[in-house]
This record gives structure tokens, sequence and C-alpha cells, in this order.
């Protein structure tokens, strides 16, 4: 399947790269897949969840775009937004959709049952760091604490999405989820062929394997993603902003199967974990 505009809704879908960037909700550059307007009072309680799923997902081999690829015949960006609505910390969710997908975006969403939460689609943007951005400018600006998930980590469960809202609720400013490595690790000296030379092995007790989604202080990621725009700063995950800018980052427990699919192994891997969580949990 490719992604393509056009279909219900696309034509009231700006491309949310202006300079007039909105705080207010119903000015929000998102097309709602709900009717109803948010309670803004009582979703500033609640997290809002952005969502980057505007990669093409070359890793994972040819075919749809990677959130559009089945895990047990539900595409990968509704297990997501799921995993993130199943959460009662969750009031909305923020899809950053393929520029040229986002009604096709909109209507899979819609065909899906989301547990009634606010669902949005943007726009996303060429790089996860853009995507983001744009995620973040259609989240109400009374919201005090932000998530953001890979739409490639399908299987997150519903703990590791309450305990970092929970840590940002009581006063983080940036949280990560992560889990110790298995593999010995060693920084090299990357060459564009044969053996590359090895330069040391960090300690593995201090290393982490980082997974989404992490929390934050809504304020804090908006600045951040705002200076790392005009400094030109480009980094692979949303903490990793708030440590270049000098902020704290704490990490909290995360889950084995937050796994990221990227590889087609990492698919065979999900399936399985789907296959067992039905057969045992009514998943
Ligand atoms: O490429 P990678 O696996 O690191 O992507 C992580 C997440 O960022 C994926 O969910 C992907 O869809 C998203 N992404 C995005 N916009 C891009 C590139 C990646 O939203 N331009």
């Amino acid at each position: 399947m490719a992604w393509r505009n056009g279909g219900r809704g696309s034509t009231n879908v700006q491309s949310g790269r202006g300079p007039a960037r909105s705080r207010n909700p119903r000015s929000a550059r998102a097309i709602p897949i709900t009717t109803e307007e948010p309670n803004l009072n009582a979703s500033a309680q609640l997290a809002a969840a952005v969502v980057p799923a505007a990669g093409r997902g070359e890793r994972l081999g040819p075919g749809a775009p990677k959130a559009l690829r089945e895990l047990g015949g539900v595409p990968l960006l509704v297990h997501a937004v799921r995993a993130l609505a199943r959460s009662r910390a969750v009031g909305l969710v923020v899809v950053c959709a393929p520029p040229d997908g986002v009604a096709e975006v909109v209507s899979l969403l819609d065909s899906h049952g989301l547990d009634g939460k606010d669902v949005r689609v943007v726009p996303g943007g060429a790089s996860r760091q853009e995507s983001v951005r744009l995620g973040l400018a259609a989240v109400p600006a009374g919201t005090r604490v932000v998530l953001v998930h890979d739409a490639a980590r399908p299987l997150v469960p519903v703990e590791v999405v309450d305990a970092v809202a929970a840590a940002v609720r009581a006063g983080a400013a940036a949280v990560v989820p992560a889990v110790p490595l298995a593999d010995t690790v060693k920084r090299v000296e990357p060459q564009p062929s044969g053996p590359e030379p090895v330069l040391d092995t960090p300690d593995r007790s201090t290393l982490r394997a980082v997974q989404t989604p992490q929390g934050f202080d809504l304020p804090g990621l908006v600045a951040a993603h705002e200076r790392a725009l005009a400094e030109g700063a480009e980094v692979t995950d949303d903490a990793g902003l708030i440590e270049r800018f000098g902020g704290r980052v704490v990490v909290v427990p995360g889950h084995e199967e937050a796994f990221k699919v990227t590889r087609p192994l990492d698919l065979v891997l999900a399936e399985a974990v789907l296959a067992r969580r039905r057969a045992t949990d009514g998943y």
C-alpha cells in the first residue's frame, strides 16, 4: 500500500510548516478524527502523546511504509496508538503522518477502534526530529506532560506509558524508559569498508538501550526543538536534545517488548509476542 493524498478530510490539512505556530487547539494544524472538542480543563491534566510515523522504514525491506506494515493483521501505527490510548494518563494522541499520506492515515485510524481518545493527524517532516516538532505544534498549550512515542514500537506495555507519564508529573523534566544491554558494546572508528579499529569498550553496566515513549514537560521540549531548529542540531531521540542543551534526563525501567521494529527479524519477533498476548491475555 502506498501513501497517497486525497480522500476524506485531506483538503482541510495545512502543511504545518509555516512560521505561525499556533498553540491554540482550535487552530492547530491537525485533523481531529473525533468530532468532540476536547475539554481543555480535563485534558490539561492528561498527557498528550506525539507519534512520529512519517518514516519510510527502508531497513525493513521493500513494501509499504513501516507504520502501515501489518502485525497480526493490524498496522504497526494502529498498535502504537492503541498502546498509548490504553493509558488512563493519556488524553490526546497526535500522529505525524508522511506529508503525502495524511488522508490515508486519517481513514486508517478512523477504521480502528481507539478507546474514544482524541486522535489527530498532522503532516510529518523529512526527519524524525522535524516530525516531532510539527507534532508538538498540534498539542494544546495548556498541556503539562507530553510523551513522544515511535510508531515503530507497537507493543509497548501500558505500564511503561504510565510510568513515564507519572515520572514527569512527579517533577522530572525529561524521562526515558530503557533496558540494560545484553551485548557488550564497542566504540569504533567507522570505515567505509574493511575492519573497523576499536577505540574503547564502555563499561556495560553503565549502558542502557533507550526506548519510547519518552516523557517531557511540554514547554521544555518545545523550547529544545525550537533551539535545535535555530542551531541546526540533529539528534536521534528527543531526550538527546534536552541533554545537549544542559537539561537533566532520568531513566525509568523500560520493557523488552517495547523494542523497535526496524529489520525483518523484528517483525517475526513482534508477531510471536502478539500471538502469545492474544493466546494468554485476550489482547
Ligand atoms: O528511522 P527510525 O526507525 O529511527 O524512526 C523512528 C520513528 O520516527 C518511526 O516511527 C518513524 O516513522 C518516525 N519518523 C518520522 N519522520 C521521519 C522519519 C522517521 O516520523 N521523517
